[in-house]
C-alpha cells in the first residue's frame, strides 16, 4: 500500500517553513517517543541547516522509559540535547528553557562579543503533524502568559512567548511531512494515529501491529488480554487478532470473529497507552 503526500502541499510548507526559519536562532524538533526515527522528517536537517536544535521526545508518557533513556543518550552521543516531555500532563517541560538556553549559549556569547548588551533570542517549533506541537506551544504559553507584543522588524502576525529570560519562542510551529516513500515508516504513523486510518487496511495495520506486540510482548498487554497461555512466538498475528476478538466477546452471527472490530479496538487501546509503555523504535547501536 502506498500512502500518496501531495509534493505541490510539500513545497509549500517547505516555504513557509524557511520563512519562520530567517526569524529564529534554534529550532525544537518534536519528535513521538514512541517512533523517534518514522515522526522525524528527513530534510529538516537540510532546511535548518547549521541552526543549533533541541529534540523533544514527546508522549514520553505512552513510551517505553528504558528506550527513552537510550534515545536520549543516542542523541548525546551524536552532539545533540534530546528531553523527554509530556505535554498532557506538562511532566518535562521545565526542561526546556535551560535546554535551549544551552544549545543557544555559544551563539549569545558571539553576539555580546559584538558588543550586544542582551541579545534576545528565539527559537521555533517544528514537527509532522499530530507529534503535540501545539500542545506543547498552548502549556508553555499557559505557563508564559505574557505574551510578546508584535514588534519592529518581526514579520507582522508573527507572536513570540517569552519562555525564559532573553528567549522567545514563535507561536506557531512549522508543520513538517513525515517520511511516506518507506512502507514501514507509513505502517508506524499509522500504528500511532499520526496518519488516518482511511489510508491503510484497518485489519492488516492491526495485524502489523501484533508483530510487533509478539515480539515486544509488553507485560501490559499480556494482561489486557489474558495471552499468558498463548506462545506469542509461534501463534501466527491474525489468528492472534481472532484470538483477541474471541476475548472481547466480538462476534458476528454463525460465531465468527469479528475481526475488523478487534482491529479497530486493537488499535485504539495502543493509541491511548492503554497496552502498555511501548516504544516501537531503537536507536542503532
Ligand atoms: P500537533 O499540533 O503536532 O498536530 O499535535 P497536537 O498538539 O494537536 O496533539 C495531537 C494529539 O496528541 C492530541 O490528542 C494531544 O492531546 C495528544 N498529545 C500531545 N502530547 C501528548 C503527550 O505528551 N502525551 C499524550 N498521551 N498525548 C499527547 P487528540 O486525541 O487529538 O486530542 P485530545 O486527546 O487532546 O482531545
Amino acid at each position: 500500500q502506498n500512502i500518496q503526500w501531495f509534493p505541490g502541499h510539500m513545497t509549500k510548507t517547505k516555504r513557509q517553513i524557511q520563512a519562520s526559519l530567517k526569524l529564529v536562532d534554534a529550532v525544537a524538533e518534536i519528535l513521538d517517543a514512541r517512533i523517534p526515527l518514522s515522526s522525524k522528517n528527513p530534510d529538516l536537517q537540510k532546511l535548518i541547516q547549521n541552526k543549533p536544535k533541541v529534540v523533544l521526545l514527546n508522549k514520553c508518557d505512552m513510551a517505553n522509559q528504558t528506550a527513552t533513556s537510550r534515545w536520549i543518550d543516542y542523541y548525546a552521543s551524536q552532539g545533540i540535547t534530546a528531553i523527554a516531555v509530556d505535554c498532557k500532563s506538562g511532566k518535562g517541560l521545565n526542561k526546556f528553557a535551560p535546554a535551549v538556553n544551552n544549545v543557544l549559549s555559544e551563539r549569545r556569547e558571539r553576539l555580546k562579543a559584538k558588543g550586544m548588551v542582551n541579545p534576545m533570542l528565539r527559537i521555533m517549533i517544528v514537527g509532522i503533524p499530530n507529534v503535540g506541537k501545539s500542545s506543547f506551544i498552548n502549556r508553555v504559553a499557559k505557563q508564559n502568559r505574557a505574551k510578546v507584543e508584535d514588534r519592529p522588524g518581526v514579520t507582522r502576525g508573527n507572536q513570540w512567548y517569552s519562555i525564559a529570560k532573553n528567549i522567545e519562542m514563535l507561536d506557531t510551529p512549522g508543520v513538517l511531512w513525515p517520511k511516506f516513500d518507506d512502507k514501514i515508516v507509513g505502517e508506524r504513523l499509522a500504528f500511532t494515529g499520526a496518519v488516518k486510518d482511511q489510508i491503510l487496511d484497518t485489519e492488516l495495520l492491526a495485524v502489523r501491529l501484533l508483530d510487533f506486540l509478539r515480539s515486544l510482548k509488553p507485560a501490559d498487554f499480556i494482561a489486557r488480554f489474558k495471552l499468558e497461555d498463548i506462545d506469542l512466538d509461534a501463534i501466527d498475528s491474525y489468528e492472534l487478532l481472532n484470538v483477541i476478538g474471541k476475548k472481547r466477546g466480538m462476534l458476528i452471527s454463525g460465531g465468527e470473529i469479528n475481526t475488523e472490530r478487534a482491529a479497530i479496538m486493537l488499535l485504539d487501546e495502543f493509541r491511548s497507552g492503554k497496552l502498555g509503555r511501548i516504544t516501537l523504535e531503537m536507536p542503532e547501536r
